[in-house]
């Protein structure tokens, strides 16, 4: 028996390298989506040109022509629903969504983050680590709540920070782990692996105590 692909819609702002990632292990095979919808804030979201060069629908939605985030939000959920995305990736989203908009969502929505959270939260990661003269780094994928940086977090790819980064290196290199651990969870999701329960990951049914790490190039325990 094959069960259908997942149908993904995802979110970004930005140049796109997530979403790119997230094509080319589908053009691989190693990711069982259907990408529906591709949404960006931003009209010149390097994201938007693959999703056209790859024929997924795009939607862009410009803040400025909307009285206040509740409604832009509103608009660009309604998009969403109407798009049958079964999961909603953020993919370098980088607006904060309002509460009520993102509830029905809770449990099929997922974002990356350049930290090993919670630590550092919210913008500017890389120099904030180095700032603190932390020895690691990373990148999380978290199930999105209200709770800005704050849901659940399902997995995590870790480096060393080495004396010679300096934020731009360090960004570069961390990006490089964001673009497998990314398609990694989602494959996991599309295959019917994870879920959110009362605040809990599970991972095949079962609660997962911490993170999975990407070790070795696959997620593990
Ligand atoms: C990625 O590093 C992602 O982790 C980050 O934005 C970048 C997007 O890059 N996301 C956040 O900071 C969200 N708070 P991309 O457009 O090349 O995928």
């Amino acid at each position: 028996m094959t069960t259908a692909p997942l149908r993904v819609a995802v979110l970004a702002s930005g140049r796109g390298s997530n979403l790119a990632a997230l094509l080319q292990a589908r053009s691989r095979g190693e990711l069982p989506a259907e990408f529906v919808l591709v949404g960006s804030d931003k009209a010149d979201a390097g994201a938007l040109t693959l999703a056209r060069e790859a024929g997924i629908p795009t939607a862009v939605l410009d803040p400025r022509r909307f009285p206040d985030r509740v409604s832009f939000d509103h608009t660009l959920f309604e998009r969403i629903q109407e798009s049958g995305a079964e999961l909603l990736v953020l993919a370098g989203f980088m607006r904060i969504i309002d509460g009520a908009a993102l509830a029905p969502w809770v449990g099929r929505m997922i974002n990356i983050h350049p930290s090993l959270l919670p630590k550092y939260r919210g913008l500017h990661t890389h120099r904030r680590a180095l700032a603190a003269g932390d020895l690691e780094h990373g990148a999380s994928v978290h199930y999105v709540t209200a709770e800005l940086d704050g849901g659940p977090v399902i997995a995590q790819a870790r480096l060393a920070i080495t004396p010679q980064d300096d934020e731009q290196t360090l960004a570069a290199r961390l990006l490089g782990y964001e673009h497998r651990l990314l398609p990694a969870v989602v494959s996991y999701i599309a295959q019917g692996r994870l879920a959110l329960r009362d605040g809990q990951v599970l991972l095949d049914g079962r609660p997962l105590a911490t993170p999975l790490q990407w070790r070795d190039g696959a997620l593990d325990r």
